[in-house]
């Protein structure tokens, strides 16, 4: 550690210490409050957790703390994340798990469906910068123009898209101990990303990142405006323990796997499914959507195959799932995603998003459920 991250850091303890914790009179610091707390480059950060009856009252609390970072010397950022523990069932559950992060997920109880929430599905790749994000928002958007009252979550904690994928950029309300999620484009929509900006998520350590799931987790209205049809999970890359913690914990009901057509895509995509089946009781593969397809030839049409072809399609006739569609590459679909208008939200009529609304029509999830 650098001795000016670690000069901040005592400083920013010893100002944590001045702000009184209203219950107990003493320092927060002192009084435990302080949990998880990161410096770097100047960026400052921790978890405030709290009872979840004390939420409200701790509110002014935490914007003092922050006030009072920003105050010292070094300090160009400050963030804190006031969270309260989940509700008793997920909370029982997430003890059970982070009690030992190698806990065989098998062995794990079944887990519960999110109050007002019908299904649970999760978008998930394995390997990283497939378009698993750019699908599951489009995905949520078809199933919206469906008819469907959908949800989508941003379960990556680290690089969060979805504030850039939808354009939003409020802060969701925190009412009663519980997050309100966004609406936008018709969707709900919840992401860390709204809560610290992008750069801050990604220097979160194990403290904070596993408070913050466990909020994107637990501690969410998704009713808010009525239950649920479908909540669209976009998980981070990779198929590692907080995979398969996260999988468990969100009782996904079924997976959709993305992947390129390209070799070294498909067998993290083969990785993602073998992951479903280690859950207890196994998690359903809905289908593969292959991304990236090809590219129409903007002259005369014709599919060129820049990441090969058919991988995809092929791979789910070995795993014996069903293949749910193809999405070429489409540069209205990207402008689309990277400056937060969903093409299937803003284009419904174009190509690509009627592959999507096809994919949606396929899965066939009832509305009203
Ligand atoms: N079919 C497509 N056509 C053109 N661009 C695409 C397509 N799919 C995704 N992209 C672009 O590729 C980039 C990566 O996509 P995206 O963020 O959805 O991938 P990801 O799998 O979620 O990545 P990560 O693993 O980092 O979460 C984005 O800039 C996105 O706009
Ligand atoms: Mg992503």
């Amino acid at each position: 550690m650098s001795p000016d991250t670690h000069d901040i850091r005592q400083a920013a303890l010893r100002t944590l210490d001045s702000i009184p914790d209203p219950k107990s009179g003493q320092g927060l610091s002192a009084a435990g409050l302080v949990k998880g707390l990161s410096v770097e480059d100047g960026r400052v950060g921790f978890v405030l957790e709290v009872a979840a009856a004390d939420a409200a009252a701790y509110a002014p609390v935490r914007d003092a703390a922050e006030r009072a970072l920003l105050d010292v010397p070094g300090v160009t950022r400050a963030q804190v994340v006031l969270t309260a523990p989940a509700p008793t069932v997920v909370q029982r559950r997430s003890a059970q798990v982070s009690s030992d992060p190698r806990a065989d997920p098998a062995a794990m109880p079944p887990a519960e469906h999110l109050p007002g929430v019908a299904r649970v599905i999760a978008v998930a790749s394995g390997k990283g910068g497939v378009g698993k994000s750019t699908v599951a928002v489009n995905l949520a958007c078809a199933f919206a123009r469906l008819g469907l009252r959908t949800g989508l979550l941003d379960a990556d904690i680290y690089g969060p898209s979805a504030p850039r994928m939808t354009g939003a950029s409020q802060k969701p309300a925190f009412i009663d101990g519980k997050l309100e999620p966004i609406v936008v484009w018709g969707l709900v929509v919840m992401s860390i990303g709204f809560l610290v900006d992008e750069r801050q998520a990604m220097i979160w350590r194990g403290p904070m990142a596993s408070s913050a799931l466990r909020q994107m987790i637990g501690d969410v209205r998704w009713d808010a405006r009525g239950p649920l049809d479908v909540l669209v999970v976009d998980l981070p890359p990779g198929t590692g323990d907080v995979h398969l913690t996260l999988v468990q914990k969100l009782s996904v009901d079924g997976a959709i796997i993305v992947s390129t057509p390209s070799e070294v895509a498909l067998v993290d995509a083969r990785r993602a499914v073998t992951m479903f089946g280690k859950i207890n009781p196994p998690v359903p593969i809905l289908g593969v959507i292959e991304n990236m397809a090809y590219f129409p030839d903007p002259a005369t049409g014709a599919r060129l195959p820049i990441f090969g072809h058919g991988g995809a399609r092929t791979e789910a006739e070995r795993l014996a799932v069903p293949f749910l569609g193809e999405i070429p590459i489409d540069i209205a679909l990207r402008a689309g995603t990277d400056e937060g208008r969903p093409l299937v939200a803003s284009e419904p009529e174009s190509a690509v998003s009627q592959v999507f609304l096809e994919i949606g029509r396929r899965l066939g999830f009832p509305a009203g459920s």
